[in-house]
């Protein structure tokens, strides 16, 4: 108990990490940005794919409470990958192009890896998949019906044997840790949670129930993907349920596998060095969940943190701005990119408080009690919005109003704050997420450790889809975080941070990203990392 703490800790930014460190990239042992299974026969994605129009910001901020009947299928799948992890811009640059996301990744590494549980889908063989980014297509990683597995090894009832999908987020570490090292442990749940708030907010736009699950046999599901142990592991998992399946399948007649035998798959390596960070293993180690006893807690944990959590009220003030113009979710999502320059330009308060109570909006899962909780506070530094004098502010979820805590033009410390980042200095508004991290870790133990860092990740791609929908900009931050809590005080004592988003203007036009054809083929793809690696 309090490993996480002790990792925390360990792993803050501060004057002296950051400007003390004498440590540099390491360019020639830089990871090939995509995941390639030479061997594996790749399965094509549908080609005509699209988001149900819907205006992003009901998308974002509800979550359906029955789902709609819908035939699951590749193009439904296709839908969900493209939008959560699909490539829509290609930045070419003489050494090597960056493939940019649909969703945003600290550094533009992108090291969340997507899978796929399926289950009588009208067009493709129940089974296990792996999506490969860079050719836009699957790998089958095992054939046949692993649901009554999946459901075995994850909190009691969170996944409906019946249920036709269920996606698997994770980490394959070295993307990330090149550059961040051990504090990159904590981006795996930033950019994973980035990520995830795409795909509960394409679920919704199709009415569909998700659910983001993070009470499982850690072991059990790195297996069943076939990942290789200090390589990747599962971070979380998104279950869509689908309450109106009439008949109640047997698990004979769905050939349940249940009997998950070690999987060799040949997946080439990324980087010259397999060199690897041990501090990560050891905190992902101990924040590990073995069996059904710490499923079981788990849950009983979540039951009984209604007493300490935060309560938000139900989301009536997003219906009464529907006159506002919002872009729907399909047109949000490729139109994202992180603001590189902001106009020096107020945005109207109402649009502000907009975003703000959009993002802050509830998130199906199984670490709140309910859609309408949160592990979470927002600290805010305003810099430049209509009616609201500059200043920092804490926000009230409830409410959906700013108190202030001191007045004050405060371009200079939020720079500062965010390690000198001039930038976001320059937005509009940047809003800290933190969290009492002794309270909850007491509580439910280290794993909580990984959920506040997810639902940070989670709230920060919620304000980044909440500000592109409204037609602003956003970009994500890192920060000093105890300079950031003693900033926020007497307020935010005994508060930790864990992601920072700042808002604004963009200072120029961008071209949307586009739904873009396969950037590889097999071949190519394998060709590019094997020469990556010479
Ligand atoms: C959680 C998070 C933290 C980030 N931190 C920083 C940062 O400290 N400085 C910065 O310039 N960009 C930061 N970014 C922005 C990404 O580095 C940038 O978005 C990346 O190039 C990916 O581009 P995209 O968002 O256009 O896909 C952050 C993004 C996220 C999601």
């Amino acid at each position: 108990m309090d490993f996480s703490i002790k990792f925390h800790e360990k792993t803050k930014h501060s004057a002296e990490s950051v400007y003390g460190s004498t440590w540099s990239l390491d360019w020639d042992n830089r990871p090939f940005p995509f995941k390639v299974y030479p061997d594996l026969v790749p399965i094509t994605l549908s080609e005509d794919y699209k988001i149900q129009e819907k205006s992003a910001l009901d998308a974002i901020s509800t979550n359906p409470e029955k789902s709609d009947k819908i035939r699951f299928n590749k193009q439904l799948l296709t839908t969900f990958l493209f939008f959560t992890g699909g490539i829509s811009r290609v930045i070419k640059h003489p050494e090597h192009s960056f493939y940019m996301r649909t969703a945003s990744a600290t550094g533009a590494l992108y090291p969340i890896e997507l899978y796929v549980i399926t289950q009588n889908f009208s067009d493709l063989e129940n089974g296990v998949y792996h999506f490969s980014v860079g050719d836009f297509t699957l790998n089958q990683i095992r054939k046949g019906n692993y649901f009554k597995h999946l459901s075995n090894n994850c909190s009691e009832s969170e996944i409906d044997v019946r249920s036709p999908l269920t996606l698997l987020y994770s980490s394959y570490a070295i993307r990330n840790s090149w550059k961040y090292r051990t504090r990159s442990y904590r981006h795996w749940f930033w950019d994973g949670g980035v990520m995830m708030a795409n795909t509960i907010a394409i679920a919704s736009a199709f009415n569909l129930q998700s659910k983001i699950i993070t009470s499982f046999n850690d072991q059990a599901l790195n297996k069943l993907c076939g990942l290789t142990d200090k390589q990747e592991a599962i971070i979380a998992l998104i279950s869509f349920n689908q309450d109106d399946i009439a008949d109640l399948r047997t698990d004979k007649k769905n050939n349940f596998i249940t009997n998950v035998p070690n999987i060799k798959l040949d997946s080439l390596k990324l980087a010259k060095k397999a060199y690897n960070f041990e501090s990560i293993w050891d905190i992902h180690q101990k924040t590990s969940f073995l069996g059904r006893e710490d499923l079981q807690k788990w849950n009983d944990d979540v039951n009984s943190c209604i007493n300490f959590i935060k309560i938000k009220k139900p989301n009536k003030i997003i219906k009464s701005f529907s006159q506002i113009d919002v872009l729907d979710l399909e047109k949000t999502i490729l139109q994202r990119g992180s603001t590189n320059r902001f106009k020096q330009e107020p945005i109207p308060k109402e649009s502000f408080l907009l975003i703000l109570k959009s993002a802050n909006s509830g998130i199906p899962s199984d670490f709140l009690p309910n859609n309408e909780s949160t592990f979470l506070d927002c600290y805010i530094n305003v810099h430049d919005v209509m009616d609201v004098d500059s200043g920092s502010y804490h926000y009230d979820i409830a409410n959906n109003t700013l108190s202030l805590l001191k007045p004050g033009n405060f371009r200079n410390e939020t720079s500062q704050l965010c390690l000198g980042q001039q930038l976001f200095g320059s937005t509009n508004a940047i809003i800290f997420l933190l969290t009492n991290l002794e309270k909850i870790v007491h509580h439910f133990g280290d794993r909580a450790y990984r959920v506040a860092q997810l639902e940070g990740g989670i709230v920060s791609g919620k304000l980044y889809l909440s500000s592109y929908a409204l037609k602003f900009g956003a970009r994500g931050t890192t920060f000093f975080d105890d300079e950031v809590t003693k900033f926020f005080s007497p307020h935010a004592n005994k508060k930790s941070v864990m992601t920072a988003v700042g808002i604004g203007i963009p200072d120029y036009k961008t071209k949307a990203g586009k739904k873009l054809k396969p950037v590889y083929t097999r071949e190519k793809i394998t060709q590019e990392l094997i020469n990556h690696l010479t």
